[in-house]
């Protein structure tokens, strides 16, 4: 059944800036980790898993659905709740089926199967970021540490990540991402709509600031680009195609001493919105442990 296909970057007004890009080749050892990952910094690096397997085959009718065993959810909305579990509940297919699916399906029809674990039979036509040391390569603390999403014309809500340090990998197909760090002074004008789904509505834009002073880092993804998303960023992902695509979120964990700060408004919103108390206390002590590991080694 075809749906209307949602877009979600441009329901936030703002003003649109190129988010910086840079080539894979010309990214000199370490650099990633000093001018982006410590400074928390996004960058698009250009061509950087352009040798990984996946790339040439992957696109192929019948080649991933041969490679398959195994039951998947499948959603026909876009992705409206990150980093939320509902999508658990969705009616299972076998992935070989869900695959053909996505392929198969009208140019206006929205599909997803989200944050599947690489199946081991897929593991071989991916490879490593040369840009990010093996050792500094940390399992995250929170995601999981790679998860793909098989999409046609589904879009993923804006949102932002706690912890954990995100390298969207752009596999099949193209995407346009949009981001932006929020201040404590804009963050209640900004983040409050969001989360009540006010820029949905109609002229949604009137349920923000109307100096539209918002600035969105924008660009797009085409296959064998890598999108560096640091922790509190936030961020909105488009298809730039009606095509089938299939992208990789890998995530590594974020170094002790980048860990957020009290006085970051969204660490605040963070330990506020925790149902558990546990997860408050647990979210307190890693601020307090980076805090710590600042002093000492600032
Ligand atoms: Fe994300």
């Amino acid at each position: 059944m075809a749906n209307r296909i949602v877009k979600v970057i441009d329901l936030v007004p703002g003003r649109s800036v190129q988010l910086p890009s840079i080539e894979n080749e010309t990214l000199g050892n370490g650099q990633f980790w000093s001018d982006n990952v410590c400074a928390q910094e996004p960058i698009v690096i250009r061509h950087a898993v352009r040798d990984w397997p996946a790339l040439r085959k992957w696109g192929t009718p019948g080649y991933l659905e041969a490679l398959t065993d195994r039951e998947v959810g499948v959603s026909d909305a876009f992705n409206a709740s990150p980093t939320g579990l509902w999508y658990q509940n969705l009616p299972k297919l076998n992935l070989d089926q869900a695959i053909s699916r996505l392929r198969n399906a009208g140019p206006d029809e929205t599909h997803a199967i989200r944050s599947l674990p690489i199946p081991p039979e897929w593991k071989p036509d991916l490879g490593h970021y040369d840009f990010l040391d093996a050792k500094r390569d940390q399992p995250p603390r929170v995601y999981a540490q790679d998860r793909l999403f098989i999409y046609r014309n589904a879009s993923t809500e804006w949102h932002y990540h706690t912890t954990d340090e995100t390298l969207t990998t752009q596999l099949l197909g193209t995407k346009r991402i949009s981001m932006f760090k929020l201040s404590s002074e804009d963050w209640q004008a900004y983040a409050v709509p969001i989360k009540s789904n006010l820029h949905h509505m109609d002229d949604g834009a009137r349920f923000f600031p109307a100096d539209r002073a918002l600035t969105k880092f924008e660009a797009t993804l085409e296959p064998g680009d890598v999108l560096y998303i640091p922790p509190f960023w936030w961020h909105g992902v488009d298809p730039a195609d009606t095509d089938f695509g299939i992208t990789l979120a890998h995530c590594f964990r974020t170094p002790l001493n980048r860990i957020g700060s009290l006085s970051d408004p969204a660490v605040k919103d963070v330990i506020r919105a925790q149902q558990s108390v546990m997860l408050a206390f647990r979210m307190r002590a890693f601020v307090a442990l980076g805090s710590l590991s600042r002093l000492v080694t600032s």
